[in-house]
């Protein structure tokens, strides 16, 4: 990774991303926090929300509250216009090819356990493989083993390096005959390994192989495109990319979607319900059951016209720098050893600092108004494979600043003092 140029300008941005103009369009970044200024290294687990998100949520419950896709007046036609307006900016979000293959979900999670138990449940049986990685959240492994129980298929691994990069020799040599799904992390929570998917998809598709990405904790650093990734499926959820918590999406190549069982019951994913036979709506309400999360669907829909107006190479170098500088920076500290140091690697660093616990070191951070996350980052094989039992995470967006990480480093610093 290549060094940081200049120390000595702690704010440099040398893609000249406005971040002080940025950073005013989330409020709550102006915040203290144990009466010092917030330092926010939590955006893994959730980001913060831009003022025009807010202000689309209380929109919504001012002034257009109403249910969708059933009401004939005129806030029900309002409401269906602006949710089905929001699916139409998710579509151009990740360039879906048709606005039907965009099906509105909780969140990663709901959106991978829909796939395992619609299309999973349909299309795999005794014998039959799925191949996960050894970087994957648990929500896209549980799901994956949930199906292996009812089918009687079963989890096969990619393994990882020391530096937390999937091995594709061992993905080729794990592909064959019996494999029949392939469900990868496109960037890993616990370290932040950018993972090459259109490699992965390529290979996966020579052999017929579907692929589904977690698309997690790419969406708020990357630019996404399912056409040119080429995948079948790919989910991710509202809150991690600047919007509402409860709403996400699962993207999914239509041939596919229309192929798959609906995944609940209940009203909307209906065209006709009589005792002895009900009809399934068309995509992608099939895969909508019940009222939906309509207020986190609209304010998603703002999110995206959020992310729009950024210069995403600007972004991109930004992002770049943070972490270059915070790598260089935390390196430095005796006794701090980085988990994660792939060669391409989105904004997060997880370290270990030797003899003091991870939920110690966030607690110390927290006082001196840094968030971080500390634990396993539900990831706990990945903590397995390093042989730590936690790390502390720091995951930056692009709103954070090198100043900020200065201070990170201050308050590490302190941490060594107690624990020295
Ligand atoms: N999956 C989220 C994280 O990585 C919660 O923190």
């Amino acid at each position: 990774m290549k060094a940081a140029q200049d120390t000595q300008k702690p704010d440099l941005c040398p893609g000249l991303l406005d971040v002080e103009s940025i950073r005013k369009d989330f409020p709550l970044l102006a915040r203290k926090v144990h009466g010092k200024p917030l330092v926010y290294f939590d955006n893994g687990a959730t980001s913060q929300k831009p003022q025009a998100v807010i202000d689309a949520l209380k929109r919504y419950y001012t002034e257009e509250n109403s249910n969708i896709h059933r009401g004939v007046h005129y806030l029900s036609e309002l409401a269906t216009s602006l949710y089905e307006e929001a699916r139409k900016k998710l579509r151009r979000f990740v360039n879906a090819r048709r606005l039907e293959e965009i099906v509105f979900v909780r969140g990663t999670t709901e959106a991978i356990n829909l796939v395992a138990q619609s299309y999973g449940r349909k299309f795999l049986g005794a014998g039959d493989e799925i191949i996960v990685s050894a970087m994957e959240h648990h929500s896209n492994i549980v799901p994956w083993q949930m199906l292996c129980e009812q089918v009687g298929a079963r989890l096969r691994v990619i393994p990882i390096n020391h530096d937390g990069e999937l091995l594709l020799d061992e993905f080729r040599r794990l592909l064959n005959q019996r494999t029949k799904f392939v469900s990868l992390t496109h960037v890993s929570n616990a370290l932040g390994t950018v993972v090459p998917v259109k490699e992965v998809v390529k290979l996966a598709h020579a052999g017929g192989v579907p692929v589904l990405l977690d698309g997690a904790q790419a969406v708020p650093h990357l630019p996404v495109d399912v056409q040119e990734i080429d995948c079948d499926f790919y989910a991710f959820s509202g809150h991690k990319m600047f919007g509402p918590t409860g709403v996400g999406v699962l993207y999914g190549r239509a041939e596919l979607l229309d192929k798959m069982p609906p995944y609940q019951g209940g009203g909307d994913m209906i065209s006709l319900v009589t005792f002895e036979k009900t009809h399934y709506n068309v995509l992608p309400y099939k895969f909508e059951a019940g009222t939906p999360h309509i207020a986190g669907g609209i304010g998603l829909g703002a999110a995206v016209d959020y992310l729009a107006g950024l210069d995403w190479d600007q972004v991109a170098a930004h992002e770049r720098d943070l972490l270059e500088y915070a790598t260089q920076a935390i390196t430095k500290i005796d006794g701090l050893r980085i988990i994660g140091t792939a060669q391409e690697k989105a904004g997060v660093i997880s370290f270990v600092l030797d003899h003091v616990h991870a939920h110690d070191v966030g607690t110390i951070l927290d006082q001196e108004g840094v968030a971080v996350r500390a634990g396993h980052h539900c990831a706990m094989p990945v903590m397995q494979r390093f042989g730590v039992p936690a790390t502390t995470r720091a995951s930056f967006a692009f709103y954070n600043t090198r100043a900020e990480i200065d201070v990170l480093v201050g308050a590490l610093h302190r941490v060594l003092k107690v624990f020295g």
